[in-house]
C-alpha cells in the first residue's frame, strides 16, 4: 500500500505491507515557512505540498526498497483538513491510480490517527473507545470496527492542540506550541495557577477556549495589555505552562475514562499530535490502569501526521470493499 497524507502542513508518503508493517514513512514539513506567522498559513502549506509531493512519494518508494510495480493500492487522506492541501494529495493519488490502474481508497484523517496504534504490533480487539487529540480536532469515538465509528463527544470551540498553540503564543514560546509548553512546563509548578477547563452540557464534549482566555487575562494582569517593555519571568512562564498543561490533561483524562465507563470499554486508543505529550501519556496510562482500562498510544513519531497510518487504514477499508473511484472528493469537516 502506498499512503499519501497532505491534510495540514505536512507532505507525507509511506509504504506499508499487510496493513501493519511500515516499510517506509517519509514526512516533509513546511513548518519553518509558517513559524514567523505563529501558525499554519494554508496558501504556503499547499504551495510547498505541490512542490514536494512527487519527490516525497518517490523517496518513500525508494526507502521501502520497492518499485511502483509492487504497489497494490493507493490510500489517501480525503479529509478533514485544509482544502488546498487535501486537493494536492487527493489529485496526486487519483493520477497515480488512473495511470497505474491501482485501486484507490479515501481515508478520514481522524480515523487514521486512531489506526496509528495498530502499526506497532499491538492487537486491540474492538469495540473500544478512541480519543483523537490534534491541532484541528478533539474527539471521542466508540469504534466497533473501522467502518462503524460513532462520535461520542467533541470540542465545542478550540481543539486541544490549538489551545496549546494559542497559549504558547501568549507566553511567547513560538509555534508549534505543544512541544514548547511541554518543555517549559517540565520545570514549572503545575499547582502554581488555579486553572481548569470549562464544564460542558454534554459530559463527553470538550471546551478549551475558556482556559486559553484565562491564561491571557492572567498574563495581562501581570504585564499589562501592551507588553512591549514588560516580560514574564522565565519562572512565571514555566509555572503557567505547567498549570495549563495540568488542567488540560485533567480534563482530557477524566472525559476519556468517562467515555470508557459509559460504553463499558476496557480499551482506550489514543492518537493525534497531543498524544505525544509525556505528561498526558503518563497520567492517562496510570489512571486508566487504575480503572481496569488499557490505554494504547502510538510511539511519538506516529502521533503526529504521517502517511503510514493512512496506508494501514486504507488496507483495512479496501478489505471491507470501501473503494473510492476517481470521483473521490475532499471533505473539509
Ligand atoms: O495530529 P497533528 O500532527 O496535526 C493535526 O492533525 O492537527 O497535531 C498537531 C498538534 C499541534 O497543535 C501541536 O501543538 C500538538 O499537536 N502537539 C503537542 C505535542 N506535540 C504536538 N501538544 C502537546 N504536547 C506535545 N508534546
Ligand atoms: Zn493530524
Amino acid at each position: 500500500m502506498l499512503g499519501i497524507e497532505t491534510s495540514c502542513d505536512e507532505t507525507a508518503a509511506a509504504v506499508v505491507k499487510d496493513g501493519r508493517h511500515i516499510l517506509s514513512s517519509v514526512v516533509a514539513s513546511s513548518l519553518p515557512f509558517h513559524r514567523k506567522y505563529g501558525g499554519i498559513v494554508p496558501e504556503i502549506a499547499f504551495r510547498k505540498q505541490l512542490e514536494s509531493m512527487v519527490q516525497v512519494a518517490e523517496c518513500s518508494l525508494s526507502e521501502s526498497g520497492l518499485g511502483l510495480e509492487d504497489i497494490g493500492l493507493v490510500s489517501v487522506t480525503s479529509g478533514p483538513g485544509l482544502l488546498g492541501s487535501l486537493l494536492v494529495g487527493v489529485s496526486f493519488a487519483k493520477s497515480l491510480s488512473l495511470a497505474r490502474r491501482l485501486p484507490l481508497v479515501g481515508v478520514n484523517h481522524l480515523y487514521s490517527h486512531i489506526y496509528a496504534s495498530f502499526l506497532e504490533g499491538v492487537r486491540i480487539k474492538p469495540p473500544f473507545v478512541a480519543l483523537v487529540i490534534s491541532g484541528g480536532h478533539t474527539s471521542l469515538f466508540h469504534l466497533e470496527d473501522f467502518t462503524k465509528i460513532r462520535l461520542l463527544g467533541a470540542t465545542l470551540d478550540d481543539a486541544c492542540g490549538e489551545a496549546f498553540d494559542k497559549v504558547a503564543k501568549i507566553l511567547g514560546l513560538g509555534y508549534p506550541g505543544g512541544p514548547a509548553i511541554e518543555k517549559a512546563g517540565r520545570l514549572g509548578d503545575p499547582a502554581a495557577l488555579r486553572l481548569s477547563c470549562c464544564q460542558t452540557t454534554r459530559p463527553l464534549d470538550f471546551s478549551f477556549s475558556g482556559i486559553k482566555t484565562a491564561v491571557l487575562y492572567h498574563v495581562r494582569r501581570r504585564i499589562g495589555v501592551s507588553s512591549k517593555n514588560r516580560h514574564l519571568s522565565l519562572f512565571e512562564v514555566r509555572d503557567i505552562a505547567s498549570s495549563f498543561q495540568q488542567a488540560v490533561v485533567e480534563a482530557v483524562v477524566t472525559k476519556a475514562l468517562l467515555a470508557c465507563r459509559l460504553t463499558k470499554s476496557a480499551a482506550l486508543v489514543v492518537g493525534g499530535g497531543v498524544a505525544a505529550n509525556a505528561r498526558l501519556r503518563e497520567e492517562l496510562f496510570l489512571r486508566a490502569a487504575a480503572s481496569g482500562i488499557h490505554a494504547y498510544f502510538p510511539s511519538k513519531g506516529l502521533c503526529l501526521d504521517n502517511a503510514a497510518m493512512v496506508a494501514g487504514l486504507g488496507y483495512q477499508l479496501f478489505r471491507k470493499g470501501r473503494l473510492a473511484g476517481l470521483g473521490l472528493n475532499v471533505m473539509l469537516e
